[in-house]
């Protein structure tokens, strides 16, 4: 590391950075537009121009571009230089040329670039007074609005979207200052990373078109450091609200987790705290009452059956609900569960036993240096932002295998993608893990695929495993581990787990005891049951077994915030605060328990969902310990993690691994002659499903099977199929898709609950005449 002069001031820097970045790092501020830590530099702008003046008198001083020129010993840099001064403000006074004069109604105002590199560079006036240039805006879908007339070709936008984010629907167009930044025709963009869009453009060119719908000036909104509950990788969040309405999430930077950056699910899915349908008001059996009322009865009902009660927390549920209900539920004996579907409490828990086992999941930032990967599944659906992480990984040269059942983004780029038929899975996994002759249920090409795979991930240096838990088996997911462990101590394991809390809510459970209290409630040992943010009505696979099950329930009392099937059949019914709306912890898929805190309140009064059940302990006359107790008890050392810093793991005692074979796994057993893999979308979370803007972009229903599949059936695309699952019989157009495998029938997670099949399970198939 040397050193290089700025402004008079010894400045370190690191061998190969630019005079920009070691400039930024230092905190001094050098004007830039097109400059971005993750993007790198183009020298597109020309706004970073500083002087530099070499030591040696024989040589002039000269204007460079601080982005481009790479910082050295031996040279002055001046950033207030006269000469360096006068270009910034030409290259401003050029972009306003044609820029328009709308700041005042400009969704970007407060926070764009361009106003206030132009008050800190530009002239205060405009000499030019002839026509500007102007373009033709383009639809762009539900997320992102544009307004293309205020672009000053940075070049940012295509450099994220295509070269980072490695979307293809959208680049720069035309010549020079014609030069126009869209899609080839108006439609909703494609990536599922667009949203960056918005943030990363300087100007007000690509703004936020749900925000747009309920604008706040930025200087009104009230923010809170946040963290992403749509899934379990623990993003950082700024949500924005004002006068008692959530308006927008933005990107929260976090070094070693999403950085820059979010997924569309993250910044648009709190639309569903906004959702007309959600529950603002506590009811008892349908009639509206207050929350003492509520309370009231749910403790009346709870004092009349004792130990007959059950509770069913989540894993979306924050660290304290969960905890506090478990609590609540050891105070009389009570059966206490994370999880409304066995299998996905024996995936979550082995998932992170086998976790617990390693030196842990790598970082979003360490999983770019990766150098080969194997994926098991749909990232991109489970885990946005690890499908983005992997694509930086795959620009650096990494070999990513994908084994997969239905579509999945991340199959376009890897050096080997194989669909496999879910009960298939386990015998390649096996076989990976092995590293032994490919088994007979291989095929000759599957073989040697898998060879393929072996080879890259033993040659690798920085090999990295990855399972999608939903649409895993336990035992599947634990010969992941094996695999990873065969592969020496360099081998990195993450899982994607199923829901922002998912780590911290397997912690708390225990495999079988979601098939122990359905049963208890079939057969009436258990008559209440509280659930605190999960909706076993709407089980994609156990939902008709559930609402069976509710039958026999004397009262069933549910505390959420949104309006799911179980809400709607609850015989109490206590709404509760969103996540912006309160505070607490969410443990992410590394096992790192991350504090956020409540961004605003609703005019309604809405408790956290510990605060309702130590409101209702005290109902019940029971004495329960207070949070901070309850939680320093159940993982001993605990310090709760402060809201906006980086978090720390969560200290959990080893669980050990105990694989239960009596829960019928579906992806491992095949009786029939098709099978059902989940086939779901970026936006189809529980919370996200009640966003508008994203389930507008939900792809329209069909049956997705391979095209030798059609073609064997002798069934065309958009020709219509019955399916007749488990559960039910639902009538769909099939599409022909090259992803999915064969004998699979690849359908969303509505379809799935309609059927009531899993991942895995049997499906007939007729064609309908
Ligand atoms: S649209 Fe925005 S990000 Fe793209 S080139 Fe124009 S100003 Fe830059
Ligand atoms: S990857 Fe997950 S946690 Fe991160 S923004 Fe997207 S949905 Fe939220
Ligand atoms: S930031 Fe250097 S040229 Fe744009």
């Amino acid at each position: 590391m040397g050193t290089i002069r700025i402004e008079n001031h010894e400045i370190p820097f690191r061998e190969g950075d630019n005079i920009l970045k070691t400039a930024l790092a230092a905190g001094m501020e050098i004007p830039y537009f097109c400059y971005h830590t993750a993007l790198g530099s183009l020298g597109a702008c020309r706004l970073c121009a500083v002087e530099i003046t070499p030591k040696d008198p024989g040589k002039a001083p000269q204007v460079v571009m601080a982005c481009l020129e790479p910082a050295r010993g031996g040279i002055e840099v001046s950033i207030s230089s006269a000469a360096a001064q006068q270009v910034r403000q030409k290259v401003i006074e050029f972009l306003m040329t044609n820029h328009p004069h709308d700041c005042p109604v400009c969704d970007e105002g407060g926070e764009c670039h361009l106003q206030e590199m132009t008050v800190a560079c530009g002239p205060p006036y405009r000499r030019y007074r002839g026509r500007k240039r102007t373009f033709t805006n383009q639809y762009l879908g539900p997320l992102v609005h544009h307004e293309m007339n205020r672009c000053i070709t940075c070049y940012r936008c295509t450099r994220f979207y295509q070269d980072y984010a490695l979307g293809d629907d959208l680049g720069a167009m035309r010549l020079r200052n014609e030069v126009y930044f869209g899609r080839f025709q108006d439609g909703p963009l494609a990536s599922p990373f667009a949203g960056n869009l918005v943030e990363i453009c300087p100007t007000g060119v690509f703004t936020d078109a749900v925000f747009r719908q309920h604008f706040a000036r930025v200087w009104d909104l009230k923010t809170a450091p946040s963290i992403c509950p749509h899934c379990s990788i623990g993003c950082n969040t700024l949500p924005g609200a004002r006068d008692g309405m959530l308006r927008r999430v933005r990107n929260r930077f976090h070094p070693d987790l999403n950085r820059w950056f979010i997924c569309d699910r993250g910044r648009y899915g709190h639309q569903y705290s906004e959702h007309p349908a959600r529950p603002l008001t506590s009811r008892v059996d349908g009639a509206k009452v207050s929350y003492r009322q509520a309370l009231a009865a749910a403790a009346e009902q709870i004092k009349a059956v004792g130990d007959k009660t059950g509770g069913l927390g989540s894993v979306r549920e924050d660290l304290e609900g969960n905890t506090l209900l478990r609590a609540l539920l050891n105070g009389f004996n009570g059966i206490f569960t994370a999880f409304s579907d066995p299998r996905l409490e024996a995936a979550t828990i082995t998932a992170v036993t086998a976790l617990q086992n390693t030196t842990g999941a790598p970082s979003l930032a360490e999983m770019e240096q990766a150098d080969a990967a194997l994926i098991v599944g749909d990232l991109t659906a489970h885990a946005p932002m690890i499908d983005l992480a992997l694509r930086q990984a795959y620009r650096s040269g990494a070999r990513l295998a994908v084994l997969h059942s239905g579509p999945t983004p991340l199959a376009r780029f890897a050096a080997t993608a194989l669909a496999i038929p879910p009960h298939e899975m386990s015998v390649c996994l096996s076989h990976l893990s092995e590293r032994a002759a490919a088994p007979s249920a291989a095929n000759s090409n599957q073989k040697e695929m898998l060879a393929n795979i072996v080879v890259s991930l033993t040659a690798s240096h920085r090999p990295l495993l990855i399972g999608v838990t939903e649409t895993l088996s336990a035992s599947q997911i634990a010969v992941l581990a094996q695999l990873a462990a065969a592969l020496g101590p360099g081998a990195r394991l993450a899982y994607a787990l199923p829901g922002a809390n998912a780590y911290g809510a397997a912690l708390l459970s225990q495999t079988g005891r979601a098939t122990a209290m359905l049963e208890a409630i079939e057969t009436g040992h258990i008559q209440n049951l509280i659930v605190a943010g999960n909706d076993p009505l709407g089980d994609t696979r156990l939902g008709a077994r559930w609402r069976a099950a509710r039958q026999r329930l004397d009262s069933l009392i549910v505390l959420d915030c949104v309006a799911t099937a179980t809400a709607e059949a609850a015989d109490i019914l206590i709404p509760v605060a969103a996540w912006a709306e309160r505070s607490g912890t969410f443990v992410n898929y590394e096992g790192r328990a991350q504090g956020f805190t409540h961004t605003f309140r609703r005019p309604e009064f809405l408790p956290s969902t510990a605060e309702v059940i130590a409101d209702l302990a005290r109902h019940l006359e029971l004495v329960l310990p207070d949070i901070a107790a309850a939680l320093g008890d159940t993982f001993p050392g605990y310090q709760a993690p402060v809201p906006g810093a980086p978090g720390s793991p969560l200290p959990a005692p080893a669980i050990p691994m105990h694989i239960d074979t009596t829960i019928h796994q579906g992806c491992e057993s095949h009786p029939g002659r098709w099978q059902a893999a989940l086939s779901t979308w970026y936006g189809d979370d529980p919370l996200a499903s009640f966003a508008p803007a994203l389930t507008e972009l939900v792809p329209a229903v069909a049956a997705l099977i391979s095209p030798a599949a059609a073609l064997n059936e002798g069934i065309k695309a958009g020709e219509r199929v019955r399916l007749q699952g488990p559960a039910g019989t639902v009538v769909l157009p099939v599409q022909p898709d090259n992803d999915v495998a064969a004998g699979t029938i690849a359908l969303t997670r509505a379809v799935l609950a309609q059927l009531g099949a899993g991942h895995g399970d049997p499906l007939e198939l007729e064609k309908v005449s």
